[in-house]
């Protein structure tokens, strides 16, 4: 009786540990100087070769939001990081429902679950620590373009996402790659041409949930860094498609 009591105990615990493990979003913390290393490390690489449908979507952007880094501009951009992750994990979920028996198999599919539930998490923070900065800040915002759009280009992404999922991962990866390539560059090139975050005050209601930092300007250099991450995973998808 009391095997079984310790088992079940054993099996809630584990389970938590898997609850916390998937909360944790927050990023690791690296010192002011490593974050300016990151920093260098971006603006020094090239850009990937971007496909078709990224470069649509990045001149689309240009063109509507203009070329110029704003606060605003990242904010549309992090409504749309979020669904390729979303559509993983909804076609991860089917795959459960139809694998559920093989056990292995179950077992690498939810960790693909986890994976794309702690990116989402991930962008999630980005985008609650970008819309706080534009409240402080009072920047106005036009409804229909910062609000209305970026959720029609996000439904958009999302079905993109899934359907190049579907037909073959290796390209949804790519693409969302390309994303995260294009999101690190222009968030540290944001930090670069901004001289003046060095010097203001990081004030948050999500340091306890993400972190804490001395200045803005480390903020997007560790925003800038949790992208180059997703990209990292991304590819590293892209050679290893398959759940299995
Ligand atoms: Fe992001
Ligand atoms: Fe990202």
């Amino acid at each position: 009786m009391n095997t079984v009591l310790n088992g079940k105990v054993e099996e809630g615990t584990r389970v938590m540990q898997a609850i916390a493990e998937v909360a944790i979003s927050r990023p690791a913390e690296l010192s002011h100087e490593a974050l300016r290393r990151e920093q260098e490390k971006t603006l020094k690489s090239p850009r990937r070769k971007y496909g078709l449908l990224a470069k649509m979507l990045f001149w689309g952007m240009d063109l509507t939001y203009g070329r110029k880094q704003t606060l605003s501009k990242f904010k549309v951009l992090e409504v749309i990081a979020r669904v390729p992750y979303q559509s993983w994990e909804h076609v991860a979920y089917i795959a459960l429902t139809h694998t559920y028996g093989k056990l292995s198999l179950a077992r690498n599919v939810f960790e693909f679950v986890k994976e794309s539930r702690h990116q989402q998490d991930n962008e999630q923070w980005h985008l609650l620590l970008i819309e706080e900065m534009v409240q402080r800040k009072s920047i106005k915002e036009n409804f229909f373009m910062y609000r209305f759009m970026p959720q029609v280009v996000a439904f958009l992404y999302y079905h993109v996402s899934w359907l190049l999922y579907v037909i073959k991962p290796e390209l949804s990866y790519s693409l969302n790659a390309d994303f995260e390539d294009h999101a690190e560059h222009e968030y540290m090139a944001f930090v670069a041409a901004h001289p003046e975050f060095e010097t203001e005050s990081f004030e948050s209601e999500f340091k306890a949930e993400y972190r804490d930092f001395n200045s803005v300007a480390d903020l997007f250099r560790q925003i800038g860094l949790d992208e180059r991450m997703h990209k990292l995973e991304s590819i590293d998808h892209i050679e290893h498609p398959r759940f299995a």
